[in-house]
C-alpha cells in the first residue's frame, strides 16, 4: 500500500462542483455589478472521510500530490491552500471541523479563467456540509467559498465564480446582481450554443494585476463619491477622473449596461454576440486585461460565419475565450479555429527561433513571441 493510500480509506462522502464560463459582466462583481455566467460540464470531485490521525490530508490525483495541514496550523501552498482555506473559514464561523482525509480530482482546466479554484472551494464546502451535517444553503456555500479565497488565497475576488459553481447549471445563464444576490435562471438566446477555447497562455499576472484593478475601481468610486462603481450609470459622470481611472470605470459602467441589455426580453444571438464583441473591446482597451493571444483567438472566432460574437472570459491576462454561435455549429467551428490558432502560434514560435533580420551592426536578435 502506498504512503498516500493509507490516508484515504474508501467510503466517506463524494460530491462535486462545476467550473463556469462567464458570458458577459467581467470585472463587475467586485463593483457590486451584474454578471451572466453558465456552468461548464467539467467538474471538481471531492471524496472526504475521517482522517486516520490528527491532521488533515489532501491528495490531488491530477497532480499526484499529497498535502497535510492542521486546523490551527500554517496554510499549505498550492491547490491545498484552497482546501485549508475552506476548513479555516468554517472554523472562523465557529464550526468544529474534525480532521479529514480528502481526495480531489478535477476536470476543470487550471489557470484558464474557468474557475477551477471556485469549483474546488465549492466542492470542498459541499463535502464538509455533507459529512458534518451542516445547515448551509447554496448561497452560504458560495459566500464562504468567496471569503476563503479572499482571506486565505489573497485574491480580492467578487462572488461571481462561487455563485456560478454553487447555483448555475450548464443549460442556462445565471443572471446575478452581485449587490443583492438576486438572481434569475435564464435560457440561452434562441438557437445558439457556446464554444470555449483555451489560448494556452498562462495567467501569470492574474493575481497581482487583478488586485490592482480592484484597487483602481475602489479609488474611482471614492473620487466620484459613490459607494461602488455599480452606482454610476452615466459615462459622462466619469470625465472628472484621471485618465487611467476613467478608462477602468468606463469599462465597469458600460459592462453593467451590456449585461442588462443582454437579459432584456427577446434578445437574439446576433444582438447578444455584438454585446460580447463590445465587451472584449472594452476589456482590451479600457480595462487592459487582454493579451495578444486572446485578441487573435477572438478575431479568428469572429471570422467564422456561424459565430455571433466572441470575447475573453474570466479575469484575463491569458486563459480562455468564449464565443456564441449558431446551434449545431460549435464542434466544427471549435475544431477549425483551434487548428488555425495552433498553426499561427507555431509559426510565431518559429519566428522566435529563427534569427531576425540582421541589424545595421550585424547583430541579430530573436523576437519575443508576446511581450
Ligand atoms: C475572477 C474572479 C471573479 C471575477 C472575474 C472577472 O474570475 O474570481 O470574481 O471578478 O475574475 O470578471
Amino acid at each position: 500500500m502506498s504512503e498516500t493510500s493509507t490516508f484515504f480509506a474508501e467510503g466517506g462522502v463524494q460530491v462535486s462542483a462545476p467550473g463556469r464560463v462567464n458570458l458577459l459582466g467581467e470585472h463587475t462583481d467586485y463593483n457590486d455589478g451584474f454578471v451572466l455566467p453558465v456552468a461548464i460540464p467539467q467538474r471538481t470531485h471531492v471524496q472526504a472521510a475521517p482522517s486516520p490521525d490528527s491532521r488533515f490530508h489532501v491528495y490531488s490525483s491530477n497532480l499526484d500530490e499529497h498535502a497535510e495541514f492542521e486546523v490551527d496550523g500554517e496554510l499549505p501552498d498550492g491547490y491545498a491552500r484552497y482546501v485549508a482555506g475552506c476548513v479555516h473559514i468554517l472554523r472562523d464561523h465557529g464550526v468544529k471541523v474534525p480532521p479529514l482525509s480528502m481526495k480531489v480530482h478535477s476536470d476543470v482546466p487550471m489557470g484558464s479563467g474557468l474557475s477551477s479554484s471556485a469549483a474546488l472551494e465549492v466542492a470542498v464546502l459541499r463535502a464538509l456540509r455533507r459529512i458534518l451535517g451542516l445547515e448551509l444553503d447554496d448561497v452560504q456555500i458560495a459566500q464562504y467559498a468567496q471569503a476563503a479565497e479572499i482571506r486565505y488565497a489573497g485574491v480580492q475576488c467578487g462572488i461571481m465564480d462561487q455563485m456560478a459553481s454553487s447555483l448555475a447549471d450548464t443549460g442556462h445563464m445565471l443572471f446575478l446582481d452581485t449587490r443583492t444576490l438576486d438572481r434569475k435562471i435564464l435560457p440561452m438566446p434562441a438557437d445558439t450554443e457556446l464554444i470555449v477555447i483555451d489560448s494556452g497562455v498562462a495567467r501569470t499576472l492574474a493575481g497581482s494585476k487583478y488586485n490592482e484593478r480592484f484597487a483602481e475601481c475602489r479609488e474611482a468610486a471614492r473620487l466620484l463619491g459613490v459607494p461602488m462603481l455599480r452606482d454610476v450609470t452615466d459615462v459622462d459622470a466619469l470625465s472628472q477622473l484621471p485618465s487611467t481611472l476613467q478608462k477602468r470605470a468606463r469599462h465597469v459602467v458600460t459592462e453593467n449596461a451590456r449585461v442588462l441589455a443582454a437579459v432584456a426580453e427577446g434578445v437574439d444571438g446576433p444582438t447578444f454576440g455584438r454585446l460580447m464583441n463590445a465587451s472584449h473591446a472594452s476589456l482590451r482597451d479600457d480595462y487592459e486585461v487582454s493579451v495578444p493571444a486572446l485578441d487573435t483567438l477572438c478575431d479568428m472566432l469572429r471570422a467564422e460565419e456561424g459565430v455571433h460574437g466572441a470575447r475573453l472570459t474570466g479575469a484575463g491576462f491569458g486563459g480562455a475565450c468564449v464565443a456564441l454561435c449558431k446551434r449545431g455549429q460549435a464542434a466544427g467551428i471549435a475544431e477549425a479555429v483551434t487548428t488555425r490558432y495552433n498553426q499561427d502560434r507555431l509559426l510565431q514560435l518559429a519566428g522566435v527561433l529563427l534569427p531576425a533580420p540582421a541589424s545595421q551592426n550585424g547583430d541579430s536578435q530573436p523576437q519575443p513571441l508576446f511581450d
